[in-house]
């Protein structure tokens, strides 16, 4: 147990050895500030390293995780690291990045109770709700949890789109796209679902917001 941990620590002198052996200024130069151009919205799920799958480095990505990636309007914690990205490191794109096999969808999907973790799952619940139908028209469990695990990502861009946060930003003529991406861990590659969302124009009309005053 105590070497397992002990473990993390020599693989951090070995990285730091690796990445000044050829450029001794590198942590010298990280130092001074971060400019990443993405926000990556991803699952905690520790098979999605948000870096290592998109052969990006350190001060390339902003990150936030949580249980099956999501956009909570409420989520104090996601509010947060929105705003800054958007407002102070103006990022260009926002990628909300799920994965097949997510546990947390499939823990939606089921009638289980899983104790505080209920609450959470909630929010993916109504997902389901939204695409009931399409979602019980598919007989196979896992075609349906990966359909599933598709149609939460589309919700979380969707649910992007609707703060106050993205919809001020988008009316300054700020640059920003929001991105809706499934990881395969079955494979490694990554399958962009092409829901790239650049305005609110087709959001339902209850969601648009108006300048404020
Ligand atoms: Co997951």
């Amino acid at each position: 147990m105590e070497i397992s941990y002990k473990k993390l620590l020599e693989n951090n002198k070995t990285w730091v050895n690796d990445m000044t052996r050829d450029d001794p200024d590198y942590f010298k130069k990280m130092s001074k500030g971060q400019s990443p151009e993405y926000l990556w919205i991803g699952c905690s799920d520790s098979r999605v390293p948000a870096n290592e799958v998109t052969g990006t480095k350190p001060g390339e990505l902003f990150v936030h995780r949580n249980i099956a990636n999501m956009v909570v309007h409420n989520d104090l914690n996601l509010l947060s690291v929105l705003a800054y990205a958007v407002e102070v490191l103006k990022v260009k794109h926002i990628i909300v990045c799920g994965h097949y096999g997510c546990g947390g969808v499939e823990a939606a999907m089921s009638n289980r109770q899983y104790g505080l973790i209920d609450h959470w799952l909630r929010n993916i619940k109504e997902v389901y709700r939204i695409h009931q139908d399409e979602l019980e028209e598919i007989d196979d469990y896992t075609q349906r949890l990966r359909r599933f695990v598709e149609l939460n990502v589309v919700e979380q861009v969707r649910d992007l789109s609707k703060t106050p946060t993205i919809q001020n930003a988008w009316r300054k003529g700020q640059q920003l796209y929001i991105h809706g991406w499934v990881y395969d861990i079955h494979n490694g590659f990554i399958n962009d679902l092409e829901v790239s969302y650049t305005n609110a124009n087709d959001l339902p009309e209850v969601f648009k917001l108006e300048a404020s005053h």
